[in-house]
């Protein structure tokens, strides 16, 4: 057993974006950059030494690598013991959970999120802290700091398992085989506690749901009802709480074995990324609710007979309904949605007299709000929706959660919750468009574009709507004071419309822009029209004042959501 310094040069770019540091695989295969990441973090925060540290993720490419080294990096950093998911698997919503209930002083997750695995696919790291969220804006700082004047790593180069010490070759495979049984081993000082990765994660949302109405919501006969894991790390959370403890059939959780490259797929619960379940339930109606989720298990697309409902309106839903599930029985204290995110949880928000928040994008700024009791629920409109039970976004409790709401409003289906919804609060028409890898240069041109142009743009027409303000969205957070600026650009028309247009801080291939495009609808009798349609003025609008198509050379978005 042997404490080895390394010498390292820092490496370039080692900067977390809206959720953790992701990159190609091939980038994290260079020798020593993982290792200058992690140690980054543990320079950064010595609150971890004498403490418990959560480590797992989502099982893509490249998973057991890193965790066997980060297990030595551990070691070697004076960590008293690591809780690993078995085999290396933790969902993010999961991760979250065990550091919470552990009381772990923070939390590495392995992910790329929805991005593709396999060798050439991404990887990703993020850094949890004490509370089981995402590390805040000036962690993530100071860690991307550290990164960039990291001189030597410290790391355990050989190992004693189960009393015999062996060279670090050797021992490297055998920490990939013992994280495969759950236990508890020594490593150097350290222990290293091999989890059921499951076990807390469903002890946490098993007690806010009523499971006795679900599951006769599900044995009703005439309900079929299919989970879609796209592959990835859901697939053993969704068959212990929907197949073992709620008695849906094993048939109706699908693509549950998690694959390394996902399969091949792109784990990205959306009606672009999962055609066929979207065919198959919006379109053709075979099923009553399906519903699927992403490579990490945070983020959550639910459908039902004839509509995809919109994550923002999802959001307003739950808040609307909340008090009918067990855990908010008595109430929601308030609601935040990411800025871009639509504003139909404001309308809902202002009826019950509950507070509510417009934060950046990432879940990370989500965590002060919900430590401080400000708010029980938030979401973003990219498929994240969750609450104050664990402190990242939770695909599956969205799941439950709206199983539960259709358990306790029996005859309603998704598409007449949805509908009733929109006649009391107004619908929020909703639509993102995502340009993909654009040149870097070029998305920032467009958004400098739009960006000279804010200035000028209140009191102009597009259509029948007026713009009202024009900003680049900053925010101070009103828990702990901090700031944060250029969060993306806002033009608003009131409260009738918006149009938002941002780059992307999670990509790995050039930039991608983002617009979003949001369009208020009382009249009921105009709630359920073609969402494109009713957002093309804004659509136009957006794609002149940014010169989108003509800087870049586009003549569509890659993906609409
Ligand atoms: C995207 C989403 C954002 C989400 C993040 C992590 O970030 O837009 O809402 O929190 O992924 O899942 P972006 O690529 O837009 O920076
Ligand atoms: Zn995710």
């Amino acid at each position: 057993m042997s404490l080895r310094e390394v010498a390292i040069a820092p490496f370039e770019g080692q900067k977390p974006g809206t959720s953790g540091l992701r990159k190609k695989v091939t980038v994290f295969q260079q020798p020593g950059y993982l290792e200058a990441f992690v140690q980054a973090v543990f320079d950064t925060a010595p609150e971890l030494q004498g403490g418990t540290l959560v480590l797992g993720g989502d099982g893509r490419f490249f998973n057991r690598e890193a965790i066997a080294t980060i297990l030595r990096l551990a070691a070697a950093n004076g960590i008293d013991r690591v809780l690993v998911g078995q085999r290396g698997i933790l969902s993010t919503p999961a991760a979250s959970a065990v550091i919470r209930r552990h009381r772990a002083r923070g939390g590495l997750v392995l992910s790329a999120s929805h991005n593709p695995g396999g060798p050439d696919g991404d990887f990703g790291i993020k850094y949890n802290i004490a509370n089981g969220g995402p590390a805040p804006e000036a962690v993530t700082e100071a860690i991307f700091k550290r990164t960039q004047t990291i001189g030597r790593y410290r790391i355990l180069d050989a190992m004693d398992v189960k009393g015999v010490t062996m060279p670090s070759s050797v021992s490297e495979r055998m920490l990939d085989q013992w994280i495969d049984q759950v236990g508890e081993y020594r490593l150097g000082g350290m222990i290293v506690q091999v989890i059921d990765p499951v076990e807390d994660y469903a002890a946490v949302v098993g007690a806010l749901f009523d499971f006795d109405a679900i599951r006769r919501l599900i044995a009703r006969p005439g309900f079929r009802f299919r989970f879609d894991a796209m592959h990835a790390v859901t697939g053993p959370y969704a068959r212990r709480l929907l197949v073992d403890m709620l008695g849906a059939p094993a048939t109706s959780v699908i693509n549950a074995e998690p694959k390394e490259n996902f399969g091949g797929r792109h784990p990205d619960p959306n009606p672009a990324h999962a055609p066929e379940l979207y065919q198959a339930v919006v379109v053709d109606g075979t099923l009553d609710f399906a519903a699927a989720s992403d490579g990490d298990g945070d983020r959550n697309m639910i459908l039902g007979k004839g509509i995809a409902v919109s994550p923002s309106d999802s959001l307003a839903v739950l808040a609307a309904n909340a008090t009918l599930v067990p855990g908010y029985a008595r109430g929601i204290s308030g609601v935040a949605r990411s800025m871009p995110t639509s504003r139909a949880s404001d309308a809902v928000a202002a009826a019950l007299k509950v507070a509510s928040f417009e934060t950046p994008t990432g879940w990370k700024f989500f965590g002060t709000l919900l430590d401080a009791g400000r708010i029980t629920l938030c979401g973003e409109e990219s498929y994240g929706t969750s609450s104050d039970h664990v402190r990242e976004k939770d695909g599956l409790w969205a799941v439950l959660f709206w199983l539960n709401l259709l358990a306790a409003k029996p005859g309603e289906t998704v598409l007449s919750i949805l509908q009733a919804h929109w006649r009391r609060f107004g619908r929020h028409y909703y639509s993102r468009h995502d340009y993909e890898a654009v040149d870097a240069k070029q998305a920032a041109a467009a958004l400098d574009r739009l960006r000279a142009a804010l200035p000028g743009l209140p009191g102009e027409k597009i259509g029948a709507l007026t713009i009202t303000a024009a900003d680049d969205f900053a925010y101070r957070d009103p828990v702990d004071g901090s700031e944060s600026r250029g969060q993306g650009l806002r033009v608003i028309c009131g409260e009738q419309a918006r149009v938002i247009a941002r780059l992307s801080g999670t990509g790995t291939e050039g930039a991608t822009v983002r617009l979003y495009f949001e369009l208020f609808e009382s009249d009921p009798a105009r709630q359920n029209d073609d969402v494109q349609s009713r957002l093309q003025p804004l659509i136009d609008f957006a794609e002149v004042r940014t010169g989108l198509r003509e800087i870049t050379g586009r003549t569509a978005p890659d993906v609409i959501t």
